[in-house]
């Protein structure tokens, strides 16, 4: 049907222009929803354009659209389980995403190198192979190095949550990768020789070990950056997949994820003032050798009931949120407590650093859910000038982000990484269930201020207790 393909280039263009919207919906948390239903059309569209398109509609055999809807049936089904994972498995499950789209592209190329070698030499131009080199390489080491990554975020037991480094290591990386590119531009140029299919399989080999390798020196918690880089790997191994096949919008949407990914990694580097390299090279949360003999400094417990009466009294709470409240999903709870506070005319802030918790717009998106409204929500920048008007803070499992040793310490490994300033508060009161340090793996001095008090306990239940004191009206020093 001659109309149905005359559709096609239209529906990719749409296709296109949608894939752009919801990225810009995606930006803003009042919009998100309609980002994500945006995407989801316009990825349908892109299917249902491409099976449309007439070398694969034309295909009276019937055989050949069931290679399209069984796996597109089977993969339903690793869909719907992988869709409802808890928030805080969010990012090993985009790390899962890239794998398998590295793998698809890693895949795509070689079939379409192998039917072309065999087949139709002659359409191995010097072009499409440097395409099909990119996608391989790009592809297949995106599926690794993603496997490892989602491995240390679920914290599996046989991949370790430490940088795994020897040394010459960063040399043996380089020779490995350096291998592959030289094989690549041998193949580019002599696609068609005997030994051409097997120096394929040796970049294939080389790009999959060269994966896990980069990934293994590099510690948990730069994970989150890591995946952000290799989902910008996977963009760009779309674009050459999109090359190869010679499809508009694959190119476009590939460009798409490939610089969404990168501006992401960038914005996460920043905010932990790192370099990429100090991501990648820097194997930063090795154990770090204690100095001995320190002296034991000694944290101040204090009760929920005597919190929750200087909460009562004070004109400004600022609320930190961090990893330990996605952990506990006490965002419910906290909801009830800005309820409690403003019915009391408390002006109550919540202090959102970027890197908080363990994927950005991590805090965003849990506080959303309990309904707190969006104005509320303040950008690290702009509440950090009001700290010091701040007369109880309430650091609800954030421990990294209100370190200040990362203002003075040169020898810390968070050292220029910008912070909320908690420490700037009148009083401060801070929930986590034990003495044990962050992500980073470093103590605290914001806990042993004198203005500090800490409030043992799991998050959920703390905040319960607080809103338990506040409207029963015993919260009374
Ligand atoms: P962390 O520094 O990881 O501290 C979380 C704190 O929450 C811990 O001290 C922990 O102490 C406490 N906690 C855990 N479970 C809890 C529970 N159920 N109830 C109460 N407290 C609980 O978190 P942060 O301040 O949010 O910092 C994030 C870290 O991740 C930073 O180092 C950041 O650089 C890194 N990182 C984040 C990202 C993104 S994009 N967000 C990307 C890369 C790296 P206890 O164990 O004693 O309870």
């Amino acid at each position: 049907m001659n109309w149905v393909a005359s559709l096609v280039e239209p529906a990719y263009l749409f296709a296109a222009g949608l894939f752009v919207l919801s990225l810009h919906w995606l930006s803003d948390p009042k919009l998100a929803r309609r980002g994500v239903r945006a995407g989801v059309l316009a990825m349908l569209v892109a299917v249902l354009a491409t099976w449309a398109r007439p070398e694969v509609s034309h295909h009276t055999d019937i055989a050949r659209h069931l290679w399209v809807i069984i796996p597109i049936l089977l993969a339903i089904w690793p869909g719907v389980w992988l869709a409802n994972i808890p928030l805080t498995a969010v990012p090993q499950r985009t790390a899962l995403s890239h794998a398998f789209g590295g793998l698809a592209a890693g895949l795509v190329g070689t079939a379409k190198y192998f039917y072309w070698f065999q087949d139709h030499p002659d359409q191995l131009t010097p072009f499409r192979m440097t395409a099909i080199v990119l996608e391989i390489i790009l592809g297949y080491l995106t599926f690794t190095g993603s496997i490892i990554a989602a491995g240390k975020l679920q914290e599996v037991k046989w991949i370790p949550q430490r940088p795994w480094v020897y040394k010459g290591q960063n040399f043996v990386n380089l020779v490995a990768f350096g291998a592959a590119v030289v094989l690549g531009c041998l193949i580019i140029f002599m696609p068609d020789r005997s030994w051409s299919p097997w120096a394929y399989g040796a970049i294939v080999f080389l790009a999959l070990n060269f994966g896990w390798m980069l990934v293994m020196p590099i510690g948990g918690a730069d994970m989150p950056t890591v995946i952000a880089i290799l989902n910008a790997y996977a963009g760009l191994a779309a674009v050459a997949m999109g090359f190869v096949l010679d499809n508009k919008l694959l190119i476009t949407a590939g460009a798409l994820d490939g610089s969404s990914g990168l501006i992401l990694s960038i914005i996460m580097c920043k905010a932990m003032n790192r370099s990429f390299s100090n991501v990648l090279f820097g194997a930063f949360g090795q154990v770090q050798a204690k100095a001995a003999g320190g002296e034991q400094k000694a944290y101040k417990p204090d009760t929920p009931e005597n919190a929750a009466a200087m909460m009562e009294q004070a004109s400004l709470v600022v609320v930190v949120p961090g990893y330990g409240m996605a952990v506990a999903q006490a965002q419910h709870k906290v909801r009830e407590l800005y309820d409690q506070l403003k019915k009391r005319g408390v002006t109550v802030k919540f202090a959102i650093h970027p890197v908080a918790g363990r994927m950005p717009g991590h805090m965003n998106v849990l506080l959303a859910e309990s309904e707190i409204p969006y104005t509320d929500l303040i950008e690290m920048d702009d509440i950090n000038p009001d700290m010091p008007q701040c007369d109880v803070c309430l650091v609800l499992g954030a421990n990294d982000v209100v370190n200040p040793a990362a203002r003075f310490d040169k020898t810390s490994p968070i050292f220029g990484m910008p912070i909320i300033d908690a420490d700037r508060a009148k009083t401060i009161f801070a929930v986590k269930r034990s003495k044990n340090p962050g992500f980073a793996g470093i103590d605290n001095e914001l806990y042993f201020l004198d203005k500090t008090f800490m409030l043992f306990g799991d998050a959920k239940a703390v905040v319960g207790e607080l809103v338990k004191n506040l409207s029963s009206g015993s919260g009374m020093h």
